[in-house]
């Protein structure tokens, strides 16, 4: 395993092709690192959906991610549902839909477009990676607390929080790869990365429990203004779960500053990274793919959202754009693997047995590749795999397209997400040509969210817009 790390995800994939979608790593004696790889479809279904409920996280999982405490992405069983509840009210509410799509409009015109238009007149090169990351955390930061921290910005400062969030992120890359003794003796003794860790936590806490006691502060205010003016009310999460109605959620407190903190963090992990690096895979195969550049803005052209505007209507229309982003993701799927643990024994449609809270990875980054799966083809970017006989979306099932999840814990920003992805492709499509300077190295990090290891360096140039 050491020996590979350098190319773990290729090395997985061959694995994967050889030993028919499904193999068993023993690791060193008592290091706990034991654990069957899956990336068979039929097994996934099995896991995620038709068997959902003997599978959770699994008995450590809090352990290694306690960063990220009692959030929705480490509950089981009764929180979780509870917490999915809640959630899934905010999400898919029409006033926070709104709310997500006027804040994407109002950060592209204020924030990336004059950092690009600035980029495009230095004739400097920049990292688009890192670009896209401080425009999704800007993003989901508004959406959280309705205040930008404006870390997009020609000066690229460094934000605490986010660079809090990066380090927690390397810190839990390593106790996958060390042995479990080893990374709990660091983290006592505070020592290595595992120090990293504990200081990045403080910082999250110290950062979380501004925003909230400042937020508490301005409901009480608002309140007062509201009595009085009838007013419209706010659309931000963290108001939402301040005043979450407990009649309907027994198992979430509002008024406990802990829930508040972890729904901050879970918010964060789950729409900053993921979206920032579909972006940044998306260009990066585009400037290989120019074929593909011109489909989509003779769609954008044949769409005239000059008239009809970035509304919901007309990025449903951008029919081959969602394709080429599907197909991104295929390839470099931003949540790369997820884990899984039976509560009871279990014996997978594979053949494979699995005992009882024994370690499962499911290899979405394997799953997009497999020839079994997708035909000759898997490598090739094709966005019209995606598209069906009749020019519509080509629909396949999730077990098989495991980019956001499947069954009971599908990932609930899907919808939110294309929406942001799309609009920020149309509006840099149209408007702007992209460079990737030539020589870089581009290889995936060894991280839970697919980044690039060296970013993306790439110059920009206006077009004349269309
Ligand atoms: C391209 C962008 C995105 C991708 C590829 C993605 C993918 C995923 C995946 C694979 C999961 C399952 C994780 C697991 O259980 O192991 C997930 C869960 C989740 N996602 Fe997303 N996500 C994206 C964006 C977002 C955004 C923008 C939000 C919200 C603002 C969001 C909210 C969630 C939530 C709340 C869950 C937890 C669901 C649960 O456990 O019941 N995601 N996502």
């Amino acid at each position: 395993m050491l020996m590979v790390l350098h190319r773990i995800f290729e090395f997985g994939i061959e694995i994967m092709e050889i030993s028919d979608l499904t193999f068993f790593f023993k690791g060193p004696w008592l290091a706990g690192m034991d654990m069957l790889v899956t990336a068979d479809p039929a097994n996934i279904h099995h896991i995620l959906s038709s068997n959902f409920s003997n599978y959770n996280r699994g008995p450590d999982f809090k352990e290694v991610f306690d960063a990220l405490g009692d959030g929705i992405v480490t509950s089981d069983s009764e929180l979780w549902k509870d917490l999915r509840k809640s959630y899934q009210a905010k999400i898919h509410h029409q006033g926070f839909q709104r709310f997500s799509m006027s804040t994407t409009a109002s950060k592209l015109k204020d924030g990336l477009v004059p950092f690009l238009d600035h980029f495009a007149e230095e004739g400097a090169s920049v990292d688009l990676q890192d670009v896209f990351g401080r425009f999704t955390f800007d993003l989901i930061l508004i959406l959280i607390t309705g205040s930008d921290p404006r870390s997009l910005s020609i000066e690229m400062l460094e934000d605490e929080l986010a660079k809090a969030l990066d380090d927690v992120g390397e810190g839990l890359v390593y106790r996958h790869i060390k042995p479990k003794f080893l990374w709990k003796l660091q983290n006592w003794m505070r020592i290595g990365q595992e120090k990293k860790m504990v200081e990045a936590n403080a910082t999250i806490d110290r950062v979380c429990a501004k925003h909230i006691s400042a937020k508490r502060e301005e409901i009480i205010r608002s309140q007062e203004i509201l009595d009085i003016s009838n007013g419209k009310s706010h659309e931000d999460i963290l108001t939402s779960f301040i005043k979450l109605d407990t009649t309907k959620y027994k198992l979430l407190n509002p008024s406990d500053d802990k829930f508040l903190r972890d729904t901050i963090v879970a918010f964060i992990v789950a729409g900053r990274e993921t979206t920032a690096s579909a972006l940044s895979w998306f260009f990066w195969l585009l400037s290989e793919n120019p074929q593909v550049v011109a489909k989509i803005r003779q769609e954008i052209i044949d769409t005239d959202l000059s008239r009809t505007g970035n509304g919901q209507e007309s990025l449903d229309k951008l029919v081959y754009l969602h394709g080429a982003l599907f197909e991104a993701m295929r390839l470099y799927p931003p949540a790369s693997f997820g884990r899984k643990s039976p509560v009871d024994s279990d014996v997978l449609p594979s053949g494979h047995k699995v005992d009882a809270n024994c370690k499962i990875i499911i290899s979405t980054y394997a799953m997009g590749r497999m020839r079994a799966i997708w035909g000759d083809d898997a490598l090739h970017f094709k966005p019209e795999r995606w598209i069906s006989e009749n020019g519509g979306l080509k629909h396949e099932p999730s077990f098989k397209y495991l980019v956001f999840n499947s069954g009971p814990r599908t990932c609930l920003g899907k919808h939110l997400a294309m929406n942001q992805m799309k609009t920020v492709a149309v509006e840099i499509l149209r408007n702007y040509d992209i460079k990737v300077i030539k020589g870089q190295k581009i290889e995936p990090v060894l991280s839970f969210i697919l980044l690039m290891k060296h970013g993306l360096k790439v110059t920009i140039t206006k077009r004349c817009s269309t």
